[in-house]
């Protein structure tokens, strides 16, 4: 008997609330042993308890296998207590990779060729939280701090999944900077993340300002393979590049650390559609792919990926036996897109739970 995962789910605000249902109810479909436990971050939860990632949440965090974010409701003006929930847990747990897949092959009407993913640095950058006014309040300052061990590491996790991606055609890292401007700053990015490339001479490597990246990645998707960049570009970057994979419903995103991983929709708490049931569940239902992806990475030098279940020795289930998973539900959600039961968002009239329910029905008939 393998020990089962144990899960722990902040489902946060808004349509958090809906997704990580629906994302949870596709796990427990699979049969895979699981134990899930819940904890409370967000806007809601400050109003709540004065805290927006309180102690125990991050506490849960750090002992749970892996957790599965919905989304919170962070106010764009300053409220004192108040911090980001999500980015407090990416910096403390070291989740220093944010991956954000996009494909297109599963979006009737779209073009055919976008598979892409961007690597996005999660922990420095403009998101270091380094902020603070002078001159009374007239002048507001950030400070965008990038490290050559952040940048190293983040090209290290770009060329091995390129490399490790199985693309149709061969691997490309396209480093994505603005170093003519920020010499500094994102000079050390591309000079670090160059030298890192020297070691993975069968990954081709080229490099964009972000500018031309952006236009690129609206005029030429189909150019991309893997892009490595600082924090907030990539933030950026994968909303447009989000749009060939079917829009902001369907981005599905896994923040990896050495010792921790999260996942999570791209998306926000869409206050606009919150409470009324018709948020698109598929980019939570992603994220529990993007899960069982990580599962079976993890598990592989321990088992080999034929064997399906556990290969011995190990407590956790073979490899195999999760990236099959991880297929089976990819596969499910195309099925699912392919037939008539779509939220508006992507031009249906479906619910979050009629869409939920098709997924589980596909996957059961796998
Ligand atoms: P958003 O992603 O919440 O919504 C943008 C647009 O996309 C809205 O029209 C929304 O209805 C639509 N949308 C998003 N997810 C959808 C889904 N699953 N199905 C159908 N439609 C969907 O971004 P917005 O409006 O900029 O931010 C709203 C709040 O969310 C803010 O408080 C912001 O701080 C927060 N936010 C939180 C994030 C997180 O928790 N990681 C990420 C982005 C925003
Ligand atoms: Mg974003």
């Amino acid at each position: 008997m393998s020990a089962p995962l144990r899960l722990l789910a902040i489902p946060g605000d808004g349509i958090g609330q809906e997704v990580v249902p629906a994302a949870l109810a596709v796990l427990r479909a699979t049969g895979l042993p699981l134990e899930v436990a819940s904890a409370e971050a967000g806007w809601g939860c400050f109003e709540r308890h004065g805290a927006s990632l309180p102690d125990e949440t991050l506490a849960a965090a750090r002992a749970a296998d892996a957790v599965l974010f919905g989304a919170v409701a962070s106010p764009s003006h300053p409220v004192a207590g108040y911090r980001s929930p999500i980015v407090a847990l990416r910096r403390a747990l070291d989740l220093y990779a944010n991956i954000r897949p996009t494909a297109s092959d599963a979006q009737p009407g779209r073009r055919a060729a976008v598979d892409l993913v961007v690597v996005r640095e999660n922990t420095e950058g403009l998101y270091a939280g380094r902020e603070r006014t002078e001159d009374g309040g007239d002048t507001a300052i950030a400070e965008r701090v990038i490290t050559r061990r952040a940048s190293e590491r983040i090209a290290r996790v770009a060329l091995e999944l390129a490399r490790g991606r199985g693309a149709a055609r061969a691997p490309r890292v396209t480093i994505v900077h603005k170093a003519n401007i920020l010499r500094e700053t994102c000079g050390l990015f591309r000079t670090s993340a160059l030298r890192v490339a020297e070691s993975y001479p069968d990954v081709a490597v080229d490099e964009l300002l972000v500018d031309t990246a952006a236009l690129q990645l609206v005029q030429r998707p189909e150019r991309f393979d893997v892009i490595v960049t600082t924090n907030l570009f990539g933030d950026i970057l994968s909303d447009i590049a989000s749009f060939w994979g079917g829009g902001m419903g369907m981005a599905a995103s896994a923040n990896i650390g050495d010792a921790h991983a999260l996942f999570e929709p791209v998306h926000g708490a869409a206050p606009d559609i919150a409470g009324r049931g018709v948020a698109n569940p598929l980019a939570a239902i992603g994220c529990v792919a993007l899960l069982l992806d990580h599962l079976g990475r993890r598990a592989a030098p321990a088992a080999p990926a034929d064997v399906p279940t556990d290969a011995g020795g190990g407590d956790q289930l073979g490899a195999g036996a999760y990236l099959a998973w991880a297929g089976r539900v990819r596969a499910a959600v195309r099925q699912v897109l392919a037939g008539p039961l779509l939220t508006p968002d992507l031009g249906g009239s479906a619910g979050t739970e009629d869409v939920t329910g098709a997924v589980i029905a596909a996957l059961g008939a796998a």
